[in-house]
């Protein structure tokens, strides 16, 4: 094991200028220096000394499609040459056909006749979706969230999180949600398969409606006081807790009963992450606004929006300029976003990402038999956990992943003579899960290696 790893002259003066001139208000540094990067391809990263990094978390899941994909570059070079900019109050063919391609798919799913909007940006996208459930509500401003849900950190979009930590300074502005139990299962009450976990979850939901007195239903004239439920399917930051099969039918028979909408917030989730464009395909519902994201142009250009279900988002309820941002549908994001509808459509992404996320799961799975500090590995496509834990598999183990994230950081592991760091993500309620979100791309001799690499940082974190 090497010591701490010191930056190099150059990297310092950078860091010396970031210290002076940059806010830490939109970011964290999880390591100490942290690592400075000149270069990225595939699944990798260089930083400033040419070493190499195997990325398994990919910007967060933005991009999906493997760094300086040629394509979805190319399709960004095209549109620079032709029409880089326009302003959103005049049309381009790139909007329209984003816009029409992901409306026909939704309407081939979820049988629904839909529209799409664009902003900038995941959280200004739910911001927008927030705009559009209050609107179709009657202007109500409660929502239902989960516990472990993130939404992103605008003022809206962080009062539907969980954590108060991203509110505590801010106050609120009129949105507020009420937090519900995310069926959790490997954290859940003991002597419930995870099927009667899930049901037993929405029933715990469903007693909120029993009553007046339990505060969100009147039901002398059948009205919620609450507009809807922000869900992400698969739950992101909380730690890829995937959710049993039965629990979103059984939710949302709830939620139309009550007149609750239900917003799938698929920013992270989407575009293949989990095998399927959206990962509330998984779950056979029908929602009724899906917000994206993130690898909607593989991370090139922040583009982000809604697609939402004809009664809600008709230009007669939710009229021209009830949003608006500048850069909203600009024709780099949507030439890039439409490049990546038709390349996905050419290929069987989703049996492609199913087979390779079980091929990394059954590595997780022989881990996590020879170390027992794995309590739980689970996985839905390319979405993968490891939670890290103490020596009895249970009791969270936030400082022994810590420990791993800096281990990989260091880009000292060797495997088959070749000097490597791991890039990892860490996530969960308790800050003990690796959340893994691989390049869709990756081949199976870098899933090897990356369940190699992960295996060295397990030794290390065990004779520690
Ligand atoms: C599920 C989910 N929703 C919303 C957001 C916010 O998106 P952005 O960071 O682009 O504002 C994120 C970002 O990580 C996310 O994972």
């Amino acid at each position: 094991m090497s010591d701490i790893r010191i930056a190099t002259a150059e990297d310092q003066v950078l860091l010396d200028k970031e210290a002076k001139y940059c806010s830490y208000g939109d970011t964290v540094h999880y390591i100490e220096p942290p690592r400075i990067f000149s270069r990225c391809e595939g699944s990798y990263v260089w930083d400033t000394e040419d070493q190499a990094y195997l990325d398994l978390q990919m910007w967060y899941s933005a991009v999906n499609f493997g760094y300086a994909n040629p394509r979805l570059n190319n399709a960004l070079k095209q549109q620079i040459d032709t029409l880089p900019q326009i302003a959103s109050q005049y049309l381009h063919k790139g909007k329209i056909e984003l816009s029409e391609m992901i409306a026909v798919d939704a309407k081939k799913k979820f049988g629904l006749d839909g529209r799409v909007h664009f902003n900038v940006g995941g959280s200004q996208s739910i911001e927008d979706s927030l705009k559009v459930v209050r609107n179709a509500s009657n202007g109500k401003s409660l929502m239902f969230a989960f516990e472990g849900g993130y939404h992103g950190r605008t003022l809206g979009a962080s009062s539907i999180t969980s954590s108060y930590r991203y509110r505590r300074r801010y106050g609120h502005f009129g949105e507020r949600a009420q937090f519900i139990p995310f069926p959790y299962h490997f954290r859940g009450p003991k002597g419930m398969t995870k099927e009667e976990y899930g049901s037993h979850c929405v029933q715990q939901f469903a007693r909120l409606f029993e009553t007046e007195y339990n505060g969100v239903w009147d039901p002398k004239v059948g009205s919620s006081e609450y507009a809807a439920f922000y869900v992400e399917p698969i739950q992101g930051t909380g730690g890829y807790v995937i959710p049993p099969m039965n629990f979103y039918r059984e939710l949302k028979q709830v939620l139309d009963q009550h007149g609750i909408l239900m917003v799938s917030d698929e920013i992270q989730m989407g575009f293949y992450r989990t095998g399927k464009l959206w990962s509330i395909e998984h779950f056979d519902v029908q929602p009724d606004v899906i917000v994206f994201g993130k690898a909607l142009t593989n991370g090139l250009n922040p583009l982000g929006g809604i697609w939402a279900r004809e009664e809600l988002i008709n230009p007669k309820i939710f009229p021209p300029g009830s949003t608006h941002s500048t850069f909203a549908s600009n024709p780099l994001g949507t030439a890039v976003g439409l490049e990546m509808f038709k390349m996905t459509s050419e290929v069987d992404y989703g049996a492609m990402v199913m087979a390779k996320g079980k091929y990394f799961l059954e590595g997780l799975q022989d881990l996590q038999k020879r170390f027992p500090i794995i309590g739980d590995v689970d996985g839905l496509g390319l979405a993968l956990r490891c939670e890290i834990c103490a020596a009895d598999g249970f009791t969270p183990d936030k400082a022994t992943l810590d420990y791993m994230v800096e281990e990989g950081m260091k880009g000292d592991m060797v495997v088959d003579g070749q000097k490597l760091g791991l890039i990892l993500d860490v996530g969960g309620y308790y800050k003990n899960v690796i959340t893994l979100a691989p390049s869709l791309e990756i081949s199976y001799p870098e899933i090897d290696l990356g369940l190699k690499l992960l295996e060295q940082l397990l030794v290390r974190a065990t004779k520690r």
